[in-house]
C-alpha cells in the first residue's frame, strides 16, 4: 500500500525543499491515472466549468456539481491527497456559509478543500473544523469579472498587498497557497516569506509546488496557454483513435468475429 499524502505530509515537503506535484482530475478514470502517476495532491478544481462543462468562466459551477465529481474523483484517488474547490457562491456570504459548503465536499471524499481570495475568518473556521484549507491569491478565476479578464496579476505594484494576504492566510492556518498568474519574482517573495508552501500555475519556478489544469498539460483542448506545456498530445491521439473507429465500422471491419458471442 502506497504511503498517503496528508495536508501535514504536503507541509513537510517544503521543509526539505522537495517539489510539490499537483494537479487537476475530474473522475474516477483520470485520478487513477494520476495517482498511478505519482501525482501528490489532486485538485477537483472548478476549472471543470471550462473544460468538461464548456463555460467560458467557473462562475456557472454549482456546489452540487463539484460534490458530484468529487466523489467520482475519490473513487479513483487512493495515495495523493484529494482536494476541492468551493465554488463561485458558495463560501463568500458567510463563515456558516462557508462551513457548510466545505462539510460538503469533504462528506463527498475530499481531504482538503481550496478557495480563492482573501476570506480568512472562513480559512480559520475550516481549520478549526479540521478541514485542511488551500489558499488561492493572484489571478482568482471566480473574480475575472473583476480583473476584467484572465491578467497577470501584482503586476507594476500591488506585490506588497499580495504578500501581506499570503502572510494572512497562513496565519490563519492554510496549509498551502495556489498563487495563479503573477510575476515570478513576486512568487518567489512569497515563497521566501511563508513556511507552508506555494503552489504555482503561471507563478514561475520559484514556487515550492506546481499545478495545472489536466487538459492543458494532456493536449485535450485546442487552447495553448503561455503558463502551461503540452507533454502529449491527447487530442490527436484520440481523433486518430476515433477515426480509425470510424473508418472501421463503416469499412465493416469492425466488429468481426473476435468482437462476437
Ligand atoms: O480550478 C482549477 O483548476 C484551479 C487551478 C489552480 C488549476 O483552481
Amino acid at each position: 500500500m502506497p504511503e498517503k499524502v496528508t495536508a501535514p505530509k504536503i507541509r513537510a515537503m517544503k521543509q526539505r525543499s522537495e517539489p510539490i506535484v499537483c494537479i487537476t482530475a475530474y473522475d474516477a478514470y483520470f485520478g487513477r491515472l494520476m495517482d498511478e502517476a505519482g501525482v501528490d495532491l489532486v485538485l477537483v478544481g472548478d476549472s471543470l466549468g471550462n473544460v468538461l462543462l464548456g463555460h467560458e468562466t467557473t462562475i456557472p459551477v454549482t456546489l452540487e456539481t463539484m460534490a458530484h465529481h468529487t466523489a467520482a474523483t475519490r473513487r479513483g484517488v487512493v495515495r495523493a491527497m484529494l482536494c476541492a474547490d468551493l465554488p463561485f457562491g458558495s463560501y463568500q456570504s458567510s463563515v456558516s456559509q462557508c462551513v457548510d459548503s466545505a462539510v460538503t465536499l469533504m462528506r463527498a471524499g475530499a481531504e482538503g478543500v481550496k478557495l480563492e481570495g482573501e476570506y480568512f475568518a472562513e480559512v480559520a473556521a475550516l481549520v478549526k473544523a479540521g478541514i485542511p484549507v488551500l489558499g488561492h491569491l493572484g489571478m482568482t478565476p471566480q473574480s475575472v469579472n473583476k480583473f476584467g479578464g484572465p491578467r497577470v496579476q501584482g503586476k507594476g505594484g500591488g506585490g506588497n498587498a499580495l504578500i501581506d494576504a499570503a502572510k494572512n492566510l497562513e496565519d490563519a492556518g492554510a496549509f498551502g497557497i495556489v498563487l495563479e498568474l503573477i510575476p515570478a519574482d513576486l512568487a518567489s517573495d512569497i515563497t521566501a516569506a511563508l513556511s507552508i508552501p506555494t503552489i504555482g500555475i503561471g507563478a514561475g519556478p520559484c514556487c515550492d509546488g506546481q499545478i495545472q489544469v489536466m487538459h492543458d498539460i494532456l493536449g485535450l483542448s485546442d487552447r495553448q496557454f503561455k503558463h502551461a506545456r503540452r507533454f502529449v498530445d491527447g487530442e490527436g491521439m484520440l481523433l486518430e483513435g476515433l477515426r480509425q473507429y470510424t473508418r472501421a465500422v463503416r469499412g465493416r471491419a469492425f466488429p468481426t468475429e473476435e468482437n462476437s458471442f
